[in-house]
């Protein structure tokens, strides 16, 4: 496409909605991230010039995360809510900059593709003064029909104004719109609210358009680029969507996934060439994946750098500000926050690592505990390289382990340890020959002594 300019429009405003929740609609979550944040990051990857995003006036964490995951996003208050095409009016000052192209959206339909809205400018590009994304859901209740004559959209009925020929239609107004930006203000400026709910409705901009002699059109899309979501039931099934969209692009990519069904992942997982995941594992935000590595199950990662052909798991967490070096080893519950682990390393049994470096090729053994919190502050633990731990030990942070030391199992470690030395800190181990043949003899003897021998 030649470079035309496009002023996205995202409509956001709260709404009294089924979430059953305290937490503003478009600011739950899918894959990982807000549904408005699915809908700005589709909009940026269609090259838009400016965005605006139309908040409610007590939508300001709306606001907070539209500036948070697109800085350049403008935001415009509708003071009250009287309507879709009153809500796009809030962003006036915007749309009088004249843009070429201006895409309409809703911020609660997350699965909406950049190419998808790429066919919305094109119709634009091609000579339409409006342009709609239509689609044919499994049950159309509730949503606007699309009136199609020929190659032109002729009107969108709204369900509660429809006569029933115009609800036998199956093509449905997905809400996403695209207007020549030329004829927009004109267009806008003459929708009304003589309906029957009493709201300036944004898809009577079709009857309008055509009645200044201008052409409308509609392009029809596949329902999963649709979805709106209202309710917890339909976040579900948008997760489910969205799954199967990065599981396919996974794939696709050249990762292993055994199961993919039952991988669960986050819109910004990255992953480099050879990597294997097994069944059952989970992504949070953050998390990337290099060449080689193989994440074993029912491990759960997040925040995390893992390096070339580092093992992870099978029930492993790895929790935000972990970095895995090269070929590291990080074996079954063993939990790792805030630390870096450099390459060649292992910790590969039952062990906690928070705010800690673990230097190349140390081995962390079995059972071995950081202790970073003493109560009121967290403090860090350094191991150095090729260092030895032994299993069942506790490092009492702040503390060093000097490159090459050996620490004891079963030790506590309060004290730094000097490189290439031995610390142990377990009181030393007491023999006692006989003591269980003289016990034994007690008993035979029937003594009511209470205690042992000595
Ligand atoms: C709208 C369409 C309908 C379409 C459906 C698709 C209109 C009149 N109807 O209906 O044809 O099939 O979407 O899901 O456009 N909003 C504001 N301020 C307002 C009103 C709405 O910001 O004053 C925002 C909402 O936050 C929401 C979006 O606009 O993101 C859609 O509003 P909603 O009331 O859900 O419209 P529907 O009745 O679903
Ligand atoms: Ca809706």
């Amino acid at each position: 496409m030649v470079a035309r300019t496009c002023l996205a429009i995202v409509l956001a405003a709260g709404e009294g909605t089924r979430m059953r929740s305290a937490r503003p609609k478009v600011l739950h979550a899918v894959a990982g991230k807000s549904l408005l944040a699915h809908v700005l990051a589709a909009v940026s990857d269609t090259s838009v010039t400016a965005t605006a995003v139309v908040v409610g006036p007590n939508d300001s964490a709306v606001a907070a995360e539209a500036e948070h995951v697109l800085p350049g996003a403008e935001c415009f208050i509708q003071a009250e809510r009287r309507g879709t095409a009153h809500a796009v009016l809030a962003a006036r000052r915007a749309i009088e900059r004249r843009a070429d192209d201006i895409l309409i959206l809703y911020g609660d339909t997350p699965l909406i593709r950049p190419a998808t809205l790429l066919q919305l400018r094109k119709a634009i590009a091609e000579g339409a003064a409006v342009a709609v994304l239509g689609f044919r859901p499994d049950d159309p209740a509730g949503y606007g029909r699309l009136i199609v004559e020929g190659d032109q959209l002729i009107a969108i009925r709204e369900e509660a104004d429809a006569d029933a020929s115009e609800r036998a239609v199956a093509l449905c107004n997905g809400g996403i719109m695209a207007m020549a930006g030329e004829t927009a203000l004109a267009i806008l400026d003459r929708i009304g609210d003589q309906n029957r709910k009493h709201e300036f409705y944004l898809t009577d901009a079709i009857e309008i358009a055509r009645g200044m002699k201008l052409r409308a059109v509609a392009v029809e899309v596949e329902e999963d680029d649709m979805r709106g979501i209202n309710s917890k039931k339909q976040l579900a099934e948008a997760e489910a969507t969205a799954q199967q969209r990065l599981r396919q692009a996974a794939l696709n990519a050249g990762v292993t996934l055994v199961a993919p069904e039952t991988v669960y992942l986050c819109a910004d997982t990255q992953f480099g060439r050879d990597v294997v995941i097994e069944p059952y594992v989970v992504f949070g935000e953050k998390v990337t994946v290099e060449d080689g590595a193989v994440i074993h199950s029912f491990s759960h990662i997040a925040g995390t750098h893992v390096g070339k052909g580092v093992s992870v798991g099978p029930f492993a967490r790895l929790r935000p500000g972990t970095r895995l070096g090269e070929g590291a080893r990080i074996g079954n519950f063993v939990e790792i926050k805030e630390a870096v682990v450099e390459a060649g390393a292992k910790a590969n049994h039952l062990s906690y690592i928070g705010d800690a470096f673990v230097g190349a090729n140390a081995n962390v053994g079995a059972g071995t505990i950081t202790c970073n919190y003493d109560g009121a502050a967290k403090h860090r633990t350094e191991i150095g390289k090729d260092a030895f731990i032994g299993s069942n030990s506790a490092l009492v942070a702040p503390v060093k382990i000097g490159d090459g030391a050996y620490v004891g199992s079963g030790s506590v470690i309060t004290q730094n340890v000097p490189a290439d030395a031995l610390a142990i800190g377990r009181s030393r181990q007491t023999v006692k020959e006989g003591w269980a043949t003289r016990l034994r003899g007690l008993k035979t003897l029937g003594t009511k002594k209470a205690h042992a021998p000595d």
